[in-house]
C-alpha cells in the first residue's frame, strides 16, 4: 500500500506556491506536526461533544476561538468551520437570520475569492437569495440588502478601506461580513473596529500544509449579540460538579439532533484537528513571531512589485498586503510558464495580468526568479532599502492581540510538547479506549491514511496548480470516485463535500435540481426517518 501511494505521489510535481487565492506556502512547526497532526492521540480525538473525556481538546479549541476573536477584533468566534467558501455561505445566512432587513439581496464585492462567489451562489439560489456580485470601488450598488460580503484584502491582493462601505451598509439595515486574511489582520486595523457584524476566512496559512486544497479550518466570528445564530460549534469556560472552572461546548451543542430543521446551520463534525494545528501556530510564533512572518511577507511582495516597477512593468494595486497584480499585455501566460520552468507556480489572472502571492515560505531567491521571469532584474538590497511598505496607513493596526499568557508561556519547543501533552493526557481518544458517542459514527483512519498527508509531494501541492503537476493526487481521487461508484453501485461520485452533512446537502441539492430538470420543481417535501442523524434533517 505505501509503496503504491509513494509512486502516485511520485507523479506530482511540487512548485513554490505563489498562486494566493486563498491558499498561501507556510511551514508547519515540526513540534506541531510530531505532536498533533501526525500524533494518533489527537488524529483519533472526536468532536468533544462529552466535556468530561474533551478537557484538553476543549482547552485547545478556545485558544482557536481567542486568537480569532483577538485577530478579527470581534468577541465571539466559533471552534471553525468547513472551509472558507462555505464559511462565507454560512455568514450569508447568518446575517439574514441576525438582521431586521426584509430584502432578499445579499451583495457580495467582486474582488472576493472565485470559489466563495460560486458556493455562495449555489447556497443563495435554493433560499431565494438574490445575490448581487459588483466592483464596490465607486461605492454599493442602489437598492436595498440584508447583507454584503466584503474582502479584506481582495483576492487581487489590493488592500481597501471598508469603513465607508460598512456605513452604506449599515444605513441601509443591511449586515456586514468580512472575509479577511488572518495573517493580514496582525498588520491591519481588524474588521470588528471598521465596523463589520462578522468576520469569516481560512486558518489554513497558520501553519496547515496546502493539501491540494484541504482539509484546512475556517473560522466565523460576530459580535456579541450574534453569538446565537453561530453555526457550527462553540466552546465556552463552565463549571464542573465541584465547582471547579471547567470547559464545556456551549450553546449550539449537538444542534442538529436537537433542533433538526431547525438548527441554525447543518456542520456537525467541523475542523477540530487542523483548528488544533492552527491554534499551536499562534501558541508556538506567538503575536510578535506572527507580526514578523506577515511583515516578512510584505516586505518580500514590495520589494517585488518596486522591482516589476522599475522594470517597466504595470503593478495594478498601489496598496495590498502579500499579493500583488502585474499587467503584462498579451503574455502574462509566457511569464507564468517561465515561472514554471523555474519552480515557481504563479497565478494566471487573464492574458495580460499575472497575480503573485508572496508568503512565509517566499525567499529572496524566489523573488528574483520572478523577476527573471518577467524579463526584468533589480538589486534585491537596494530596492528594499529604498522601497516604502504598501499597506495603507490610515488601517495600520494599533490594538493589541493575542495577549492571553497562552500565546506567551510555550515558545519553547519543550514547553509546547509539554503542553500539548498535557492537554492530550486529559482526553479519551480512540488511541486509548472505544468513546461511546450516540449521535455519530466512530470514524477511524488507519495509520498507513495517515501518514502520506505529510508528504511534501501531497502536503505542499497548492490546489490551483497545474493539473499536470497534481497527476498523481488526481489519479488517487478518480480511482476513489471509480471504487465508491463500484462500492454502492451509482453512476458518479463527487468528493467535493467535505463533510457527511456536506454530502446530504449536495445530494439533496441534485434530487431538487433533477425534479426541476422534469418540471417538477414544486416538490419540496423531504421524508426523513426520526432515528437519522440530525444534519439530515437540517441540511433538508
Ligand atoms: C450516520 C451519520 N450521518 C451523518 C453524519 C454527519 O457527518 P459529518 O459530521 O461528517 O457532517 C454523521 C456524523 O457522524 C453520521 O454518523
Amino acid at each position: 500500500m505505501t509503496a503504491e501511494l509513494r509512486a502516485l505521489a511520485a507523479r506530482n510535481t511540487v512548485t513554490v506556491p505563489m498562486i494566493g487565492l486563498g491558499y498561501s506556502g507556510t511551514v508547519t512547526p515540526p513540534v506541531i506536526r510530531r505532536n498533533v497532526l501526525e500524533n494518533p492521540a489527537w488524529y483519533t480525538a472526536y468532536t468533544p461533544y462529552q466535556p468530561e473525556i474533551s478537557q484538553g481538546r476543549l482547552e485547545a479549541l478556545l485558544t482557536f476561538q481567542t486568537m480569532v476573536a483577538d485577530l478579527t477584533g470581534l468577541p465571539v468566534a466559533g471552534a471553525s468551520l468547513l472551509d472558507e467558501a462555505t464559511a462565507a455561505a454560512e455568514a450569508m445566512t447568518l446575517l439574514r437570520r441576525a438582521g431586521r432587513s426584509r430584502s432578499a439581496r445579499f451583495v457580495v464585492d467582486a474582488d472576493t475569492l472565485p470559489r466563495t462567489v460560486e458556493v455562495l451562489a449555489t447556497r443563495a439560489a435554493p433560499l431565494g437569495i438574490e445575490l448581487v456580485v459588483a466592483d464596490l470601488s465607486a461605492g454599493l450598488p442602489e437598492g436595498e440588502l440584508f447583507g454584503l460580503l466584503l474582502s479584506y484584502p481582495g483576492a487581487s491582493g489590493a488592500v481597501a478601506d471598508p469603513r465607508g462601505l460598512v456605513e452604506e451598509a449599515h444605513a441601509r439595515g443591511g449586515l456586514v461580513a468580512v472575509a479577511a486574511d488572518l495573517l493580514a489582520l496582525t498588520l491591519l486595523t481588524p474588521p470588528g473596529e471598521l465596523g463589520a457584524d462578522a468576520a469569516v476566512g481560512t486558518t489554513q496559512r497558520f501553519g496547515v500544509p496546502l493539501g491540494f486544497g484541504g482539509p484546512h479550518a475556517a473560522y466565523l466570528s460576530v459580535r456579541e449579540q450574534h453569538a446565537r445564530q453561530l453555526p457550527g460549534r462553540l466552546v465556552g469556560l463552565s463549571r464542573d460538579a465541584d465547582g471547579n472552572p471547567a470547559l464545556r461546548l456551549a450553546l449550539q451543542t449537538r444542534e442538529q439532533h436537537i433542533r433538526r430543521e431547525k438548527a441554525t446551520s447543518n456542520i456537525c463534525t467541523a475542523q477540530v484537528l487542523l483548528a488544533v494545528v492552527a491554534a499551536c501556530y499562534a501558541v508556538h510564533h506567538g503575536p510578535d513571531g506572527l507580526r514578523r512572518i506577515a511583515q516578512r511577507a510584505h516586505r518580500m511582495a514590495a520589494v517585488l512589485a518596486a522591482g516589476l516597477r522599475a522594470g517597466g512593468v504595470d503593478v495594478v494595486h498601489a496598496e495590498f498586503f502579500d499579493t500583488v497584480q502585474a499587467r503584462v499585455p498579451g503574455r502574462a501566460g509566457a511569464v507564468v510558464d517561465a515561472a514554471h520552468a523555474a519552480g515557481i507556480a504563479l497565478r494566471l489572472v487573464d492574458a495580460d495580468t499575472v497575480g503573485v502571492a508572496c508568503s512565509e515560505v517566499t525567499t529572496v531567491a524566489h523573488v528574483e526568479a520572478v523577476w527573471t521571469a518577467f524579463g526584468v532584474g533589480a538589486d534585491t538590497a537596494a530596492l528594499d532599502a529604498g522601497t516604502a511598505d504598501a499597506l495603507p496607513a490610515a488601517l495600520a493596526r494599533t490594538s493589541d492581540y493575542l495577549t492571553h499568557p497562552v500565546f506567551h508561556e510555550h515558545r519553547s519547543e519543550t514547553s509546547l510538547m509539554r503542553w500539548l501533552r498535557r492537554l492530550a493526557d486529559a482526553d479519551l481518544a480512540l488511541d486509548r479506549t472505544m468513546i461511546p458517542l450516540g449521535s455519530c459514527t466512530m470514524k477511524l483512519n488507519a495509520a498507513v491514511e495517515m501518514e502520506p498527508i505529510t508528504w511534501p509531494e501531497l502536503a505542499d501541492l497548492h490546489p490551483f496548480a497545474p493539473a499536470a503537476d497534481a497527476a498523481g493526487t488526481l489519479a488517487m481521487i478518480t480511482d476513489l470516485e471509480r471504487w465508491l461508484a463500484e462500492l454502492t453501485g451509482y453512476a458518479a461520485v463527487s468528493l467535493q463535500p467535505n463533510a457527511g452533512s456536506q454530502g446530504e446537502f449536495a445530494g439533496l441539492l441534485a434530487i431538487a435540481a433533477y425534479h426541476r430538470s422534469r418540471g417538477e420543481g414544486h416538490r419540496d417535501v423531504c421524508l426523513i426517518p426520526a432515528s437519522a442523524h440530525g444534519t439530515n434533517a437540517a441540511s433538508a
